[in-house]
């Protein structure tokens, strides 16, 4: 084993990331396509201030492993369409759509790298199984009174409708592990220091988190 590989797999034990096998391609291959020009990589989150967050140019990747679907990352690696239907860190700017894409083949060995960034804090069956019905009118902001739809693009039917200034959650379902979701939303310190979406521990019980999850994780 190469030393650069043992001492990268010994700081992922020490910052209480689970080890995976670390892919030397994808990495490699992220580096050379200067991802990390936009993305960091390594936990815990270093933004600390607003500014901090406004000097990003991307969102952090240091847990992309626990927050999306293999699958899906692959094929959006390959060929991607806008998540926030607004451009990064702007409430007025439309998206550009032009996140840089690459070959089919790079995607999987990027992919296989960016699934080794996991955090200890995102549980296996955490996000259990709620009640979509109580999850769709929490989401609407009937009972108790959120409007995640305030911010969040949903779809009905054939419609996109929703607010613009979150990511769009249409396809969330494919794109997000709902264990992450529950772990984002029960621990917002670990995932998002700086707050763009409201914190709602102490707001929203285990089981109300659980039920907007079931709904979220219901749409085609
Ligand atoms: C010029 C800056 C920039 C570069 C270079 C860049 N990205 Fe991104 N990336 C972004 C922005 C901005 C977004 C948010 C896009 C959106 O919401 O539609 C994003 C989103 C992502 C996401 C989804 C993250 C999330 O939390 O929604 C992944 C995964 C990703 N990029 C991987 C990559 C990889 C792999 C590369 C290298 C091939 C790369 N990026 C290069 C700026 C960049
Ligand atoms: C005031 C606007 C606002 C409200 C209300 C809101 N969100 Fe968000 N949400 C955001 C923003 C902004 C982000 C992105 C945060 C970031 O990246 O810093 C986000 C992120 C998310 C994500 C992660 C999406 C991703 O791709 O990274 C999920 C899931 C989510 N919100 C669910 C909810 C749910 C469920 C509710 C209702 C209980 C809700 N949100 C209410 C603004 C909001």
């Amino acid at each position: 084993m190469r030393l650069a590989t043992t001492v990268s797999m010994a700081a992922a034990v020490l910052l209480g990331v689970s080890a995976g096998q670390v892919n030397a391609s994808g990495e490699k291959l992220f580096t050379d396509n200067n991802c990390n020009g936009c993305h960091y990589t390594q936990g815990p989150a270093r933004e600390k201030t607003i500014d901090d967050q406004l000097a990003k140019k991307g969102p952090e990747l240091w847990y992309a492993g626990s927050k999306f679907q293999q699958a899906w990352l692959q094929g959006w690696l390959a060929d991607p369409k806008p998540i926030r239907p607004l451009k990064y860190n702007s409430l007025t700017e439309k998206n550009p759509a032009d996140h840089p894409k690459l070959a089919a083949a790079d995607a999987g060995a990027v992919t296989d790298y960016l699934m080794t960034l996991t955090s200890s804090e995102v549980v296996k069956g955490a996000a259990g199984k709620g009640n979509k019905m109580k999850g769709k009118m929490l989401f609407m902001g009937k009972k108790p009174k959120m409007p995640c739809k305030a911010c969040h693009q949903y779809p009905k039917k054939k419609k996109v409708l929703g607010g613009l200034s979150g990511p769009s959650l249409v396809d969330a379902n494919k794109r997000l592990n709902p264990d992450w979701i529950y772990a984002y939303m029960m621990k917002p310190k670990v995932f998002k220091p700086i707050k763009m979406m409201p914190v709602f521990t102490g707001v929203l019980s285990k089981k109300h988190v659980q039920n907007v999850i079931t709904y979220i994780g219901s749409f085609k």
